[in-house]
């Protein structure tokens, strides 16, 4: 097998052909997920260091769930528990982790650039699993195949990214990405929580199919996908208040049963997670039957499957061996 490590830092690396054959082959994977036996071979004797300097509770389970799933070993480090908390720069603990020759390196870290920092040093193959406010791609890689299995596709379809779009990786992840599938997005929030120009950050591609809603029902209406987001208060330090209080932002952007008939009748509806219950999203919504919430946690084991064997292997393999 030709061993060629291929980076994932942004959407921005993926042309739309290589994002749909990640997804045609997360769709292979999550079906795998039905299966007694959901172990591959295609990663055996491969190594996959896992290092989160911020928390998580799906990225980074999911990583290691697929990475075994592949028959790679799993180590997760992270935080604390690392000597950056002793005055290690995370490029030195990278090049110290590399020094062990693992085959991939997935990290989470609140400085954006982190991932491209390391991915310009590294030998083995580096996949952002979140970086500051700049992208977290593996997210929307499974959103989009979330969006693909509950729509039939993509392309065409509006989708409106609702709430705190200005500290949010996940949309300027799922912009890029939605946008190369063909979608038009809605970002909807007021002016204060969204970047001046962020329609751009796709270059034409965005410019496109990208517009600015600064009202919920204008946002809503006729939206095919509504993806809420929580408010990053953990980005806001030193920031001016962007909004009154989060009660007043919930009354006027956050998703109830009746903002939500706004929508298409059979809209569905997405949260990255964590979900503020009550904030940005009810609890009837969230646990209703528009909701695919669950079933983009699914995804993300799937879809990083397809992204580690990306990244390690240079190429998806032709066909996935069973263990
Ligand atoms: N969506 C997401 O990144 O969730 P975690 O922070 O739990 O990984």
């Amino acid at each position: 097998m030709r061993c060629v490590p291929r980076h994932l830092v942004s959407i921005a690396d993926l042309e739309r052909g290589e994002i749909v054959q990640i997804l045609d082959r997360g769709d292979r994977y999550r079906a795998l997920a039905d299966e007694p036996i959901k172990k591959l071979t295609s990663l055996r004797g491969r190594t996959v260091i896992n290092m989160f300097f911020e928390s998580s509770t799906r990225t980074r389970t999911s990583f290691e769930i697929a990475a075994k799933r592949l028959s790679a070993e799993a180590i997760n480090i992270g935080g604390a528990a690392t000597s950056t908390s002793k005055g290690e720069t995370l490029l030195d603990t990278a090049e110290n982790l590399e020094a062990m020759y693992p085959d991939a390196i997935v990290v989470r870290h609140s400085f954006g650039g982190a991932a491209a920092m390391l991915a310009r040093a590294a030998r083995c193959a580096v996949i952002n699993a979140g970086d500051g406010q700049h992208e977290h791609p593996t997210q929307a890689l499974l959103d989009a195949a979330t969006i693909r299995r509950a729509k039939g596709g993509v392309e065409g379809l509006e989708v409106a990214i609702v709430g705190d779009i200005a500290h949010s990786r996940v949309a300027r992840s799922n912009i890029l990405c939605l946008a190369k599938l063909g979608a038009r997005v809605r970002l909807v929030a007021p002016w204060t929580l969204i970047p001046r120009g962020i329609e751009e950050i796709g270059g034409e591609e965005t410019r496109a199919r990208v517009r600015i809603a600064t009202r919920l029902e204008a946002g809503l209406d006729g939206a095919d996908v509504v993806m809420m987001l929580r408010v990053q208060h953990e980005r806001f330090a030193g920031e001016a208040p962007r909004f009154p209080n989060t009660r007043e932002l919930s009354r006027t952007f956050g998703l109830s049963e009746r903002s939500l008939r706004f929508a298409k009748a059979d809209a569905i509806v997405m949260h990255p997670g964590p979900i503020n219950r009550g904030v940005e999203l009810s609890p009837e919504v969230a646990d209703g039957p528009r909701a695919v919430i669950l079933q983009q946690v699914s995804w993300g084991v799937a879809i990083r499957m397809a992204v580690l064997e990306r990244a390690i292997l240079g190429d998806l393999p032709a066909e996935g061996e069973r263990a």
